[in-house]
């Protein structure tokens, strides 16, 4: 018998050529490349052709890997119906997993998962989902939709969709830097459902739509909404000693951080906060930035000891507010990032898969009576 992990903690579930973690010294690789190198010199298309064929394309792959991209921004036929009918007041999340879930309506072949059939999908999803986030956003403000520009790389026609104005190239990259930082993270909970799900042999949509259900939690990537719903609760600098201390006190969690697999800073945080702290100060909100590097300050202090440091949630908030995004367009901007590497594991576990299927340890009672309904 095999021993128990609650929550599957340390527990090796399957092999990965994707991304690397060393949870004690902060380290994040991509295909070996660290996270780091990529966020300064690579770009999000780059990045995802990276993830999906374990190393970096040459000048005309990644031109060709760009166009195809580009070429899946447009919906299928009659599908901008269906976003126009979505509830003004539906969740961005709960309207992108059922939109993304929508999507395999409008396929002839939706059940395809051969591998180069799951990859084709996969682009297709890549593509249209950051289209399917904008209409929704467009359509519930009451605006009319900006159809995508196949000219523009994915971060910019996704700005440009949502704004209906291009973004500057500052916005631009910091956009695309987040895609980069955001994109495949090892076996985390919503790539361990996409994983799961698709080692039934079900479908791309499916594995995508129960990962996006997943990262929607905000013991996932829900908490970057709660480290902004934070922010916006604390009045003052002042007011952060208190208002941590008083968390702390009451023994509740303070979103972005902590991690179970990190017990130093998240190397993607250290980038994220550079970006927070310089579009903070391009954008005019070095109040909250203040603020919370105030928090993380508080934290090493109080919390440092326990391996509790800032996440990648943590600074995504500022980065993600400085950027002229909603709060609740948080944790779908995380989506279309990490579409990248649910749709990469998905490919991997196609490519071997072997049906996941652990046991529980039973605690329950045996050889109980059966006991008639009017004497119970
Ligand atoms: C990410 C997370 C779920 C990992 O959790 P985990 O590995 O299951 O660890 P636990 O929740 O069991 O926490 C272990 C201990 O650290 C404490 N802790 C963990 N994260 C904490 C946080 N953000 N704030 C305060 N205390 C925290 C827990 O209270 C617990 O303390 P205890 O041992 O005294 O009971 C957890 O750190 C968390 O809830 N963080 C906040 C949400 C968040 O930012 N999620 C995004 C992750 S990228």
């Amino acid at each position: 018998m095999t021993e128990f992990a609650k929550g599957l903690e340390g527990v090796i579930a399957a092999e990965s050529k994707m991304s690397f973690i060393d949870g004690q010294k902060g380290v994040l690789e991509y295909v070996g490349i660290p996270i780091g190198e990529l966020s300064g010199k690579s770009t999000f298309e780059e990045t995802v052709f990276l993830l999906w064929n374990f190393r970096l394309p040459k000048r005309a792959e990644l031109d060709e890997f760009g166009r195809r991209l580009r070429a899946c921004y447009t919906l299928p036929d009659g599908f901008e119906q269906r976003i126009l009918s979505t509830p003004k007041t539906a969740q961005p999340m709960h309207a992108l997993r059922s939109l993304v879930s929508a999507l395999s309506l409008h396929d002839p072949n939706p059940n395809a998962n051969d591998v180069d059939s799951a990859r084709d999908k996969s682009l297709k999803i890549l593509g249209q989902a950051p289209t399917i986030v904008a209409y929704f956003d467009r359509h519930r403000r009451g605006l009319p939709l900006v159809h995508p520009d196949p000219s523009l790389p994915f971060a910019d026609n996704f700005l440009y969709m949502l704004n209906g104005e291009k973004p500057t190239p500052t916005m631009a990259r910091a956009f695309d830097v987040c895609m980069i930082l955001h994109a495949d993270h090892g076996f985390n909970n919503s790539t361990f459902t996409a994983r799961v799900i698709i080692s039934t042999l079900s479908d791309v949509y499916s594995a995508l739509t129960g990962a996006i259900g997943s990262l929607r939690g905000p013991l996932h990537g829900g908490a970057n909404e709660g480290v902004m719903h934070m922010l916006n609760e604390i009045p003052s600098l002042d007011a952060v000693e208190p208002y941590i201390m008083g968390k702390i006190e009451r023994k509740e969690k303070i979103m972005g951080f902590g991690h179970r697999v990190y017990k130093a800073k998240d190397p993607r945080a250290t980038d994220l906060q550079k970006l927070a702290r310089q579009l903070a100060e391009d954008t005019g909100n070095t109040d909250l930035y203040a603020k919370s590097q105030r928090i993380e300050e508080i934290m090493a202090r109080e919390l440092a000891a326990k391996g509790i440091y800032p996440n990648v949630d943590f600074y995504s908030a500022t980065t993600y507010h400085c950027i002229g995004l909603k709060l609740d367009l948080f944790t779908p901007m995380f989506a279309l990032s990490r579409l990248a590497g649910w749709s990469g594991h998905i490919l991997e576990q196609l490519a071997d898969n072997r049906l996941f299927r652990p046991k529980a340890l039973y605690v329950g009672p045996h050889d109980a009576p059966y006991v008639p309904i009017e004497k119970r």
